[in-house]
């Protein structure tokens, strides 16, 4: 399939692996690379530029095909060292950066100087808009069903996806709620040029992530997901567990006294414990609605080609026999 993203990237086909803190390690970027689409290491899961280095370097060894590196800037005081994570970007010749956070803007002649193509995430078409004027050479849109952080103003994909569309000259994927080959070709219906999945590629063989998690996701539904964090504007959405209810329960009665401390142990450095120890209960971990529509395991590899073939079959089977052509 080719779309402005295939053409973009120089990928196969229009599918991004999106930036997961402890689950875009090197294996799971490879496979997705591998597979012809984009992976996406995750540079704040390496904790200093000079891991991120390594880490590119070892997706280099496993995969010759172009893959990429999210950059996520976070809203807190002790900033990481962005400088350093730049520079080792480019320094390991990375082409494909995804922003997601905050604006991107300080950064863009730097890798645009460098050749880096820069896909920001954003969950509001104002923020879609600002990524074009800044120079961003496309945008991932995040619903609201997304996995992660929704943003604040709960538009899901069907409005959102159109509405991108309405207002952008520059091309957009889908992400939020993308499993499969129908997802596929209803993110092309709505005007996107490919589609960004978090959740669905964590339940993946490659996923480098403990089992424990990945059965997690084929158990939930799509009722099992719950936002946190909205009294602080950093909403989240989150699998359930006892964690997350605890969690919940403070943000009930404090209300808007609220503060980052009061929840931190159920928020703060967890992800290790649960990506890489299994254990579930230690607190909360972004996981998208979508989980309702995973019910199995397969390999990057196998998930996908069947998303490919499934797209195909859907748009020349069932629509073009719809219209008759
Ligand atoms: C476990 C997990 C960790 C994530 N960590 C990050 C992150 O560090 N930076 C980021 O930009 N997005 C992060 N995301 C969001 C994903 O990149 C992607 O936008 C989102 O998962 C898409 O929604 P989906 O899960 O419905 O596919 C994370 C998502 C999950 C599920």
């Amino acid at each position: 399939m080719k779309t402005k993203i295939t053409e973009l990237f120089g990928i196969q086909h229009p599918i991004i692996q999106g930036g997961m803190h402890f689950v875009g390690f090197a294996e799971l970027a490879a496979a997705v690379s591998n597979a012809g689409g984009l992976g996406l290491i995750t540079g704040l899961t390496q904790r200093t530029p000079e891991l991120l280095a390594n880490e590119i370097r070892r997706c280099r060894e496993m995969t010759d095909k172009p893959f990429g590196v999210n950059l996520t800037f976070l809203p807190i005081v002790n900033s990481p060292d962005y400088p350093g994570y730049i520079r080792a970007i480019i320094d390991g010749g990375v082409k494909a950066v995804e922003t997601a956070g905050n604006n991107p803007q300080k950064w863009m002649p730097m890798l645009h100087e460098a050749g880096i193509k820069v896909i920001h995430k954003c969950t509001s078409v104002r923020h879609a808009l600002k990524a074009e004027a800044i120079g961003c050479d496309a945008v991932s849109v995040d619903g609201f069903e997304c996995g992660g952080h929704p943003g604040e103003d709960d538009v899901p994909n069907f409005i959102l996806l159109p509405r991108a569309a309405e207002s952008l000259k520059i091309p957009f994927v889908a992400s939020g709620g993308m499993a499969d080959g129908r997802s596929l070709v209803a993110a092309l219906a709505l005007g996107a040029d490919g589609m960004n999945m978090g959740t669905r590629f964590i339940a993946t063989k490659e996923a480098p992530v403990h089992e424990k998690v990945k059965q997690a996701i084929v158990a939930a539904s799509e009722l099992d997901t719950r936002l946190v964090m909205r009294p602080l504007r950093n909403t989240e959405r989150v699998l359930h567990n006892a964690a997350v209810d605890r969690l919940l329960a403070k943000e009930a009665a404090l209300g808007a006294n609220l503060k980052f401390d009061d929840i931190i142990e159920e928020v703060a450095g967890v992800y290790p414990r649960i990506m890489q120890q299994g254990d579930m209960e230690a607190g909360a971990w972004s996981c998208g609605m979508v989980a309702g529509l995973i019910h199995d395991i397969p390999s990057v590899k196998e998930l996908v080609e069947r998303i490919m073939l499934e797209a195909e079959s859907i748009i020349r089977q069932r629509l073009i026999g719809m219209i008759g052509a």
